[in-house]
């Protein structure tokens, strides 16, 4: 790993593209997404779904169905080909019925509308089970989870007896269900045992590794192809049924077959964040020190698989404090699978623990930023390793003075403007920040432009945009003349689109790999007697806007300038290509990498409707490096806009009976509009983090959403002196 911190002194400050890479073509309708390419023969799948909620499959009969108009195929639990299960899909390998909304059959037609058809042709008839729905009936059967385990440190008792001030509650978040503006997708080609797959997906690498194993081929048969994703969030981080079902209804239809799901199915089969239902106690000395931390957390979770909304996680690591523990538990439910949602664990963790510090300091009769403060973790509390940048501190002064948080009144129902109660909250917000290998190829190519390939994807972030950057940073050039493909594996390969890791892990292996191909052109321009450098050593030289010049006299080439297109022409008119794989620091464990943020809420809550405006949301995070504004901020302030959703508007609502979602649609399913979203002002530190990567840069995709739900709810307490601990902030409860 070649040090950009070292070798930036050698080029001006890195240039930003100050648009989209990808702006235009999504703009002008060019971009295509998993469902719209263009496949020749395709079919069209259509998911049928479980009636009940649990029980079994006792039979299909497909006698209608497969003689309706256009039906090509129907596979069904009863004669799906057998697959090997790679991760825990509802993939028609058994009649068992986990939750109603299950895939547990596939019809394949000429046309959508004639699948939909057929698949009421179906006579399906079950063996039903009695339904475990009910989450506070159960709640008192909630275990631990299979896999991870209790944190644990000092003695609780013992800090709990020099307590000045002790707080304990109870506080929950609700189910909530992703819905990227683009919803799943799949295109599924076979030739011979070779796979061709377009999939909506935010890890293409997982995707082909799952379908390999899948299906029992090479990884090298599977080739997946996402050039754009229109949003991810989680959802697309794991291989669901039906890239699986595309993949085998088009082995089965000899022909390529297309499963795009609708805005309905995007409620039970694909994941959900878990509900959470958070008993937390905080025991501090009177200066307000943080004596005892204890929180645990009860989420449901599938019979499919045990999936954890590690809400508990964060409490480890945010504060200082002798004594703690930190626990999950899980209540298994016949419903979907849990998963990943924007920031899982530190979205929900922080409501119910930024909501109990405000708590704890209005007990303690102290400002709620002065009590974070105090309480600051100079060193991470688990382990006791530094950090390896952390200016948290900085954010809770910065923001607190953009908001005007001195002109908050402590007491509560103390503002008003007419019928308008006026409050102020504050929360803090953290993420953590992780990176994985990953691998590029760079072109500088005969006319000047630079091509970069990695199999990593955009969903909807930037990484297009910031992947210029890293190759333009490294050549000294306008990243405006970087051409760059994302969404192929058959590109280097590199990880996943999830947990803030992206930016960290792909731009240091683009930034390698320019430096690598840069290396190959001096290399070239030395042994050219042609060249103004003969006989200089390579590494000597360096290039600026496509030419080369000498590092230690700055100097180009004379009067008579090596440009790189020259020096190409000259030898031969080849691309010059270098491949480069990034690798984790040697040091990684001795330090701990994580973001951090102050989120500052100001709402007017109407003194007789109830009804909460969130009017501004100032927030001021410690991310690193910024790499590029407006991919950047855009990602801190959308992550925001869904912390004020969570906040007031998201909640997916379970039938008691049958156990579907009932509000399975965005006129039900409320997530905030622009009438909700107000005034949001964020700004970033800018201190870079480079013990953490070379780019000094960690991952802000997620940090943006936690805390925000907390700082609302302390506003909303602020302005009326009522406490909501259950999400969301709705006007029933502010009437109660
Ligand atoms: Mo994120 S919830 O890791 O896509």
């Amino acid at each position: 790993m070649i040090a950009m911190q070292e070798d930036k002194a050698a080029h001006e400050p890195a240039r930003q593209l100050d648009h989209r890479y990808d702006g235009v073509a999504k703009v002008t309708g060019r971009a295509k997404y998993a469902a719209e390419f263009p496949v020749k023969n395709i079919a069209y799948g259509y998911i049928v779904t479980a009636a009940i909620p649990a029980g079994e499959v006792a039979s299909i009969d497909q006698s209608a169905a497969s003689r309706a108009a256009g039906v090509y195929n129907i596979l069904t639990p009863f004669n799906a080909p057998k697959v090997t299960v790679s991760g825990n899909v509802n993939i028609l390998q058994d009649t068992t019925v986990y939750f109603s909304g299950q895939p547990i059959a596939v019809i394949v037609a000429r046309s959508l509308p004639e699948a939909e058809q057929a698949a009421k042709l179906l006579r399906i008839t079950y063996k039903e089970q009695p339904a475990k729905l009910d989450f506070t009936a159960l709640v008192n059967e909630a275990r631990p989870p299979r896999r991870g385990g209790e944190n644990r440190r000092g003695n609780p008792e013992a800090s709990l007896a020099k307590a000045a001030a002790v707080i304990e509650q109870t506080y929950s978040t609700p189910i909530e269900n992703h819905n990227p503006m683009e919803p799943h997708a799949t295109i599924a080609s076979w030739d011979g045992d070779k796979l061709e797959v377009h999939d909506a997906t935010q890890g293409i690498s997982q995707t082909q590794g799952t379908l390999a194993r899948t299906f029992g081929i090479p990884a090298a048969n599977v080739h997946v192809i996402n050039p754009y994703v229109g949003g991810g969030f989680g959802c697309k981080g794991y291989v669901w049924s039906h890239t699986v079902l595309a993949c085998m209804a088009a082995k089965v239809a000899g022909r390529p077959v297309k499963i795009a799901l609708d805005r309905g199915q995007m409620f039970g089969p694909v994941g959900s964040r878990p509900n959470t239902l958070q008993h937390i106690k905080l025991a501090a000395a009177a200066d307000g020190k943080l004596l005892l931390q204890q929180h645990e957390s009860i989420c449901y979770t599938s019979f499919i698989q045990d999936w954890v909304e590690g809400a508990a996680n964060p409490t480890t690591l945010l504060y200082a404090s002798e004594s703690l523990s930190a626990d999950h538990k899980v209540v298994p439910l016949n419903l979907g699978m849990g998963t990943w949602m924007r920031a899982p664990g530190e979205a929900t963790g922080s409501f119910g623990l930024e909501v109990a510090m405000d708590e704890l300091a209005e007990k303690l009769n102290m400002d709620p930023v002065q009590l974070r403060i105090i309480n600051n973790a100079e060193a991470d509390p688990r382990q006791g390793r530094p950090w390896s940048s952390k200016h948290v501190l900085e954010c809770y002064k910065q923001a607190a003075d953009r908001f005007g948080w001195s002109k908050r009144s402590a007491q509560p129902g103390q503002h008003r403007e007419g019928d308008q109660l006026i409050g102020y909250g504050m929360a803090t917000a953290n993420y953590g920040a992780g990176r994985s290998p990953s691998s590029a190829v760079v072109r500088i190519q005969p006319n000047g432009r630079v091509f970069v390939g990695i199999g990593t994807q955009d969903i909807g972030t930037g990484t297009y945009t910031i992947v210029a950057q890293a190759a333009a940073q490294a050549l000294g050039m306008d990243p405006a003349l970087v051409d760059v493909q994302l969404g192929d594996t058959s590109l280097p390969r590199s990880g996943g689109s999830g947990g803030s890791t992206t930016a960290a892990s792909v731009c240091p292996a683009v930034y390698d790999a320019a430096v690598a191909a840069k290396l190959k052109l001096t290399q070239l321009a030395v042994a050219d007697p042609k060249s103004p450098f003969h006989g200089a050593n390579a590494n000597d030289l360096d290039t600026r806007d496509g030419q080369l010049y000498l590092k230690s006299t700055m100097a180009r080439a004379g009067s008579d300038p090596e440009s790189i297109t020259a020096l190409i022409a000259r030898n031969g008119g080849d691309a010059i290509e270098a491949t480069a794989t990034s690798q984790m620091p040697a040091d990684r464990d001795t330090f701990t990498s994580h973001s951090w943020g102050a989120v500052f809420a100001e709402v007017a809550v109407d003194a007789h409707t109830h009804m909460v405006l969130v009017r501004r949301v100032v927030a001021t995070y410690d991310i690193g490096n910024l790499i590029n504004k407006k991919t950047g901020t855009n990602q801190l302030s959308g992550g925001i806009v869904w912390g004020i959703g969570m906040a007031l508007h998201e909640e997916a609502h379970i039938d008691p009976t049958y156990g579907r979602t009932i509000n399975e649609n965005f006129a039900e399913y409320h997530v905030p509009v622009n009438a909700d979203v107000h005034e949001i002002d964020v700004t970033c530190l800018n201190i870079p983090d480079y013990k953490f990567n070379p780019l000094g840069a960690r991952g802000i995709g997620e940090i943006g959403i936690t805390g925000v739900a907390a700082a609302i709810s302390n506003a909303v307490y602020n302005a009326t002196g009522k406490r909501v601990r259950d999400l969301p902030i709705t006007l029933d409860k502010l009437m109660a």
